[in-house]
């Protein structure tokens, strides 16, 4: 059955295409109440419709996580809209959009300046915007997602894989900060994932190489990673705080 997410309010950042959409799909689907926040505004209206139509209960907003305004925006749209925040999905990253990889000499200042800027002050932003509301119900779970490239070290892509691995630093000096709050604060750790983006992107002989080091030998799905956010946001992960979970079918131990 999973754990039960019925009733949460889940904000999922990065929620118009690929696994964050179906993050927000699930969850709703699960019965939680889902707020989805994407600079992609006709992404995520469209989304969010096929959401509601199949009666899910969702709220859309178009923001851009390294604006301190737009996330200030997300949170209150989820208290007016749902009363409290029980979930924050910091999942919204420059990750496709940097591809094809390159080497540290094509990575110009302004866009490692751009990555750090949504990959790293975004859920910066994203906790100060919710914490205050979390800190007063005295609940609250954030998951931060990292990626496998932090212990893979994959070559390439040097901004992305630089700012997945602060995002472990920063889940486990914030779960010190708030557990005292009741409020815990996770990482998950996606192995390479089969979105659509990624199937057009990659590679075949790419993605058999991701497959070939797998104890598990298959694709990833966005599905494989539903269980272990469910698991983190509900209550079955309660005495569970600071971790990072590494959810690629068995290509890398940690
Ligand atoms: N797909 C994979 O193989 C894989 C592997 C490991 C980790 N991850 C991580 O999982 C998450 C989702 O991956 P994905 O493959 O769905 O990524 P994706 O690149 O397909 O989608 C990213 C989403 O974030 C949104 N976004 C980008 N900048 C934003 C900003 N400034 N503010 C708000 N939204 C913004 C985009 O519009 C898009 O909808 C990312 O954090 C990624 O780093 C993905």
């Amino acid at each position: 059955m999973g754990s039960d997410i019925r009733g949460l309010v889940v904000i999922v950042t990065g929620a118009a295409q690929g696994i964050g959409a179906n993050y927000s799909a699930f969850l709703a689907e699960k019965g939680a109440k889902v707020v989805m926040a994407d600079v992609d505004e006709p992404g995520i209206k469209v989304l969010a419709g096929k959401i509601e139509r199949s009666g899910g209960e969702v709220v859309a907003v178009r923001a851009d996580v390294s604006s301190q305004q737009d996330t200030e925006q997300i949170a209150s749209l989820a208290v007016q809209n749902f009363g409290r925040i029980d979930g924050l999905i910091n999942n919204a990253a420059l990750f496709s959009a940097l591809l094809p990889k390159r080497s540290i000499f094509d990575i110009d200042v302004t866009a490692w300046d751009r990555v750090m800027a949504v990959n790293i002050r975004g859920p910066f932003l994203c906790c100060r915007a919710v914490l205050p509301q979390m800190q007063e119900q005295k609940s609250g779970s954030i998951i931060n997602i990292s990626s496998n490239t932090v212990l893979s070290g994959v070559p390439g892509f040097l901004h992305y894989v630089t700012s997945k691995s602060a995002q472990i630093g920063f889940t486990r000096a914030l779960a010190r900060e708030f557990g005292s709050d009741g409020i815990r604060i996770n990482a998950v750790m996606p192995g390479l994932v089969e979105t659509l983006i990624v199937k057009e992107r990659y590679s075949d002989a790419d993605q058999q190489r991701a497959i070939a080091v797998r104890a598990i030998r298959r694709a990833q799905h966005p599905d494989d990673l539903n269980g272990v956010v469910a698991f983190l946001l509900s209550k079955d992960s309660e005495f569970i705080t600071g971790q990072t979970f590494n959810v690629d079918g068995g290509a890398l131990f940690h």
